[in-house]
């Protein structure tokens, strides 16, 4: 896929993926453009802030993207190096390629880093996820997002709160726009497909109650106490049901390196596997009965998919999936989890009717498309 292929295209756009919550938001809007070769003439530009097999090619290939048109392989570092790395490699390629649209998601390094660079650049750049804050400025992502959105020429929020949030840090109006959420696009073009996954038969739970739980923020799996915490919480509600664990590399890493594997290897009925490609962990998390994540996306596809999530964090960015959907924020308090543990999973499956938020419906591609060509050519609208 090159522009050399496309005839006179009207908007040229550069999409910009890096880690693996990327992927899936992304996936939708390439799809989207493809189906309108008139109009748009995508590209693929991947950072390489994730890299492994699992993390990345898995999920491209799962997601029906097509290989990246220009990978910045840029890897691992502390997040100054990594930053700085994505943006010494994505500046020649704006340079080169003078798109008239550039789209980053979601709330990484390379998010920041590529924004920063359209920015200076004169480069028009779109911002989708737009407007989430949880205001804790300790997490990387808090400060990507509140530096992105300062930046960025369109924000393409996924609901009405993300709007406030915007309009309370002095962003004129213009700039915001309210699409919906782009992940929940994905979640329904693949639903079906991921049903035909076979992993849970694999690990054993198929047709039987089990709990899925991912952990990889710094506050959880870099600390020995919270970690431990987390492990006590998991001891008991073993008890109860199995609990599957995709790890996370950084989280395989920091288990070791606090010397925790021996008592998570200890916890009947925990098992920890390699992270799943996006079918297969769509199929687990479909029948899943209950959830415990610290992840961001995770807490919106619980929202839609009706299961309860008990977020092992002090706050959300994403509020919107307390108010209207099944998450409960519970921190690493080991009672606590416990406790939120056992009030879900005395709830009756399905009884957490799944009401997703406004605009979660599948289209929020086509209404982001939209809104480039209508920004592009303002007499449009
Ligand atoms: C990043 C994002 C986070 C997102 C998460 C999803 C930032 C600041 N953080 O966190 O918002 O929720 O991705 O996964 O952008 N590693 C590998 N292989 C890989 C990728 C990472 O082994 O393919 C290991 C490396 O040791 C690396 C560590 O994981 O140092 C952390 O990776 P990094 O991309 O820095 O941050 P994540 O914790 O993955």
């Amino acid at each position: 896929m090159t522009w050399r292929d496309v005839a006179d295209p009207m908007l040229k756009v550069i999409n910009v993926v890096g880690a693996r919550p990327n992927f899936m938001k992304v996936a939708p809007l390439i799809e989207a453009m493809r189906d309108r070769p008139a109009d748009f003439a995508p590209l693929l530009v991947h950072t390489g802030q994730h890299y492994d097999q699992s993390m990345s090619d898995a999920f491209l290939r799962d997601l029906d993207l097509p290989q990246p048109d220009i990978s910045l392989a840029v890897g691992s570092d502390s997040h100054a190096a990594q930053t700085a790395a994505v943006m010494l490699r994505f500046e020649p390629v704006v340079l080169r390629e003078q798109p008239d649209w550039v789209i980053v998601v979601g709330d990484v390094n390379s998010t920041l880093a590529c924004a920063l660079v359209c920015v200076k650049m004169g480069i028009k750049v779109a911002h989708v996820e737009a407007g989430l804050r949880s205001r804790d400025r300790t997490m990387p992502e808090e400060i990507n997002r509140l530096l992105t959105d300062q930046i960025a020429d369109l924000l393409l929020t996924p609901s009405h709160d993300a709007d406030a949030n915007l309009r309370a840090e002095g962003i004129p109006e213009t700039r915001i726009r309210m699409v919906g959420n782009i992940m929940i696009d994905s979640l329904f073009k693949y639903r079906e497909r991921a049903r035909a996954s076979t992993v849970a038969s694999l690990l054993g739970v198929a047709g039987q109650d089990y709990a899925v739980l991912t952990l990889h923020r710094p506050a959880n799996v870099d600390q020995r106490e919270a970690l431990s915490r987390i492990a006590d919480a998991l001891e008991e509600i073993t008890r109860r049901v199995p609990v599957l664990f995709p790890v996370h590399p950084r989280t395989r890493k920091s288990i070791d390196a606090l010397g925790l594997a021996d008592r998570l290897a200890g916890i009947k009925g925990l098992q920890l596997i390699e992270p799943l490609g996006y079918l297969d962990f769509l199929g687990l998390l479909d029948t899943a009965r209950l959830v415990l994540t610290d992840s961001g996306g995770l807490q919106e596809e619980t929202t839609v998919l009706g299961i309860p999530c008990l977020t092992l964090r002090e706050n959300t960015e994403r509020p919107i999936t307390v108010a209207m959907g099944t998450n409960t924020v519970v921190g690493s308090d080991t009672r606590r989890i416990i406790e939120a543990a056992t009030r879900a999973l005395e709830h009756e499956r399905g009884t957490s009717a799944p009401s997703p938020p406004p605009l979660w419906d599948g289209h929020t591609a086509d209404r982001i498309l939209e809104e480039l060509i209508t920004a592009a050519d303002p007499s449009r609208d």
